[in-house]
């Protein structure tokens, strides 16, 4: 028996020895927002575009392996500056601003800012600008150029949200880039451009300041694809790409076209896989966080009470209030970045554990008090008689206390766990595919609101109805037990 022991074991460690001598290349971490086609944009559940391609192709000669990371755009360079990603490609714009922040790259492109209206729109040259609502993509060089010298722009989480807004005649022009612009007019027949562009601009990858190494090897790999021609056709190749797309069906109301809506939505370049990859990773990031969320509540809880009932405990106490103060007070939207980009900055974990983390960390707070709560509304008595029959503090506490606290503070506890499942919705912000999400990255290739959002909805609804039953089955079990 010893000796079949030892033989399992040495045949692990060799597997295991095995294992960690296979070489494997270090990662470069690239950060960008895919919905800037043709630089980036999701195509076949893929981040593709001219950027990827030509990070892809330099990080590999550079001997590395390239990890793609979607975030918004507002958080790309400060995910660079963190050293949280070792490289921006999101079609960056060259500014003061932003070198005081990273480093550039040499320039590989031009571009500008153009205006996109719908055809039937009356304004006709920049002029006409004058008091109009205008779109942009939340903290990119349009938005700042718009807010500086014409007026406070509407600011949109990604360009095709913007166009949406445009199409349902929620702005009345959008100010973008112009390459992802010329994409947008090929898919919906009923916008078009403005002649005049309102700025001329250069982009570059932006490089942590830190790295100096770096950007040195990225530009000297770069300059040579600029000097063989092979950069202008990786541009070119993506530019024919995105020139090709079918037109998205027009807008025909909301109700006009539903099948053909349907497909476009969710059955062409099987779109519904967005959805479904996106329930499941909603529903793990819940489960855990629910999880977590019952230890650290409980746990919270229990320290709470004792503390109050037998005066000890003073120090743990006041961490205890410490934790309810601080995560009750701040939106957990904030702690969830702050536990990604600050806590985890440095760190490469699984975006899933830090929702779990983030979202169990915030729940406990919550669950904390529910129990409290039940904890205090047990009689006194009960404690008392349990002492009085000899039961030790947390022998009470344990067999009498809890179970009844847990009972009375369970329909609470479920209106908390519905909660947390909604919340997890913004888990976008870390770039996080969860369900909603999912609906957006539709959203954005379709420029189609209403079915996304219908369907995102439908599924959470579903999923709480679902857990609703369960708590009541949960509910009447402990009534049997009574
Ligand atoms: N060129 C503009 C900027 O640097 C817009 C870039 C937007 N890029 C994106 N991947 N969405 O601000």
């Amino acid at each position: 028996m010893m000796k079949r022991f030892f033989f399992l074991l040495l045949f692990a460690a060799a597997l295991c020895i095995a294992g960690c001598g296979k070489q494997e290349k270090p990662k470069l971490v690239m950060v960008t927002n895919a919905t800037f086609p043709p630089y980036e944009y999701v195509a076949n559940q893929r981040i593709e575009g001219i950027d990827p391609h030509i990070v892809r192709e330099i990080a590999s000669r550079l001997g590395y392996e390239l990890v793609i990371q979607d975030m918004s755009f507002d958080a790309v360079i400060a995910a660079v500056q963190s050293g949280k990603a070792d490289i921006a490609a999101s079609g960056l714009t060259v500014t003061d601003e932003r070198k005081k922040q990273i480093n550039f790259t040499i320039p590989y492109v031009v571009a500008e800012q153009v205006v996109i209206v719908k055809k039937s729109s009356p304004v006709r040259t920049l002029k006409d600008l004058k008091g109009k609502r205008i779109g942009v993509q939340h903290g990119t060089t349009g938005d700042t150029f718009v807010a500086k010298n014409i007026c406070e722009p509407e600011r949109f989480s990604t360009g095709p949200v913007a166009v949406a807004a445009l199409l349902k005649d929620k702005v009345d022009v959008v100010v973008i880039d112009n390459e992802p612009a010329q994409v947008f007019l090929k898919q919906r027949r009923e916008l078009r451009l403005l002649k005049e562009p309102l700025t001329a601009e250069e982009y570059a990858f932006a490089i942590g300041k830190h790295n100096k190494e770096l950007l040195g090897r990225f530009n000297k790999e770069l300059e040579k694809m600029r000097n063989s021609g092979e950069l202008a056709g990786i541009i070119k190749h993506y530019k024919d790409l995105n020139s090709q797309s079918s037109p998205v069906a027009a807008d025909n109301g909301y109700w006009g076209g539903i099948k053909e809506s349907f497909k476009l939505n969710f059955v062409k370049d099987k779109r519904y896989l967005y959805l479904l990859n996106g329930f499941w990773v909603t529903v793990k990031v819940s489960f855990f966080a629910v999880l977590l969320g019952i230890v650290i509540g409980f746990g919270t809880a229990i320290i709470r009470s004792a503390a109050d009932q037998t005066g000890k405990f003073k120090l743990a106490d006041f961490f205890c209030r410490l934790y309810l103060t601080v995560i009750r007070g701040t939106p957990v939207v904030v702690q969830l970045l702050i536990i990604y980009f600050v806590i985890f900055g440095a760190v490469d974990v699984d975006k899933v554990i830090v929702a779990i983390i983030a979202f169990g960390i915030n729940s406990g707070a919550y669950v904390a008090e529910i129990i409290r709560g039940g904890i205090m509304s047990i009689d006194k008595g009960q404690m008392e008689a349990a002492r009085s029959l000899g039961l030790s503090y947390w022998q009470s506490m344990r067999e009498i206390i809890l179970p009844q606290a847990f009972k009375t503070a369970l329909p609470s506890l479920g209106n908390e766990f519905i909660v947390l499942l909604k919340e997890t919705s913004v888990s976008g912000y870390i770039a996080l595919q969860d369900l909603t999400k999912g609906g957006d990255i539709i959203r954005s290739q379709t420029y189609d609101a209403f079915l996304p959002l219908l369907a995102v909805a439908a599924i959470y609804l579903a999923v709480v109805v679902l857990l609703g039953k369960l708590l009541e089955c949960l509910e009447k079990r402990l009534k049997r037990n009574e």
